[in-house]
């Protein structure tokens, strides 16, 4: 991020971004404590990047996340790997986005099959 960047992170546990916003202070960070659902129901700003790190904007509400990318920004997600935590359900819900993803038109796919599994859209 340059002196001019601005970052909005949105986080439903009000705690746990009390000690985010103690260990980051960054007066380009805006800090949402909302439900993602609501906060991209309501949102129509544009952004360079979105990493969608939960359930909003990843596995619901994924057009709305898409829409805030500006032509030649980023969506990001991971967590794309088998896990044993995973309900027995969640593989097939993972599948079926890396397969919406990969199929969208105006977008660029890359998948790194390392770590706990990221991929990388870039709107056209
Ligand atoms: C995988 S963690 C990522 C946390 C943080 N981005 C990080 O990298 O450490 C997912 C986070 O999403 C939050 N979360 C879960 N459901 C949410 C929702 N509906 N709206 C907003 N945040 C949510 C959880 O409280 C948790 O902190």
């Amino acid at each position: 991020m340059d002196a001019d960047a601005r970052l909005v992170t949105v986080e439903l546990d009000a705690q746990l971004s009390a000690i985010a916003q103690t260990e980051l202070r960054d007066d380009r960070v805006e800090w949402v404590v909302a439900d993602g659902c609501d906060w991209l129901a309501a949102t129509t700003e544009a952004f360079d990047l979105v990493f969608a790190d939960t359930w909003p904007g990843k596995f619901t509400h994924l057009d709305q996340a898409l829409a805030l990318v500006t032509p030649g920004g980023f969506y990001v997600i991971d967590d794309l790997l088998p896990h044993p935590n995973w309900p027995d359900e969640h593989q097939a819900a993972v599948d079926d986005l890396l397969a919406t993803l990969r199929a969208r038109p105006g977008w660029v796919t890359a998948y790194v099959d390392d770590a706990s599994g990221v991929l990388l859209g870039v709107r056209r």
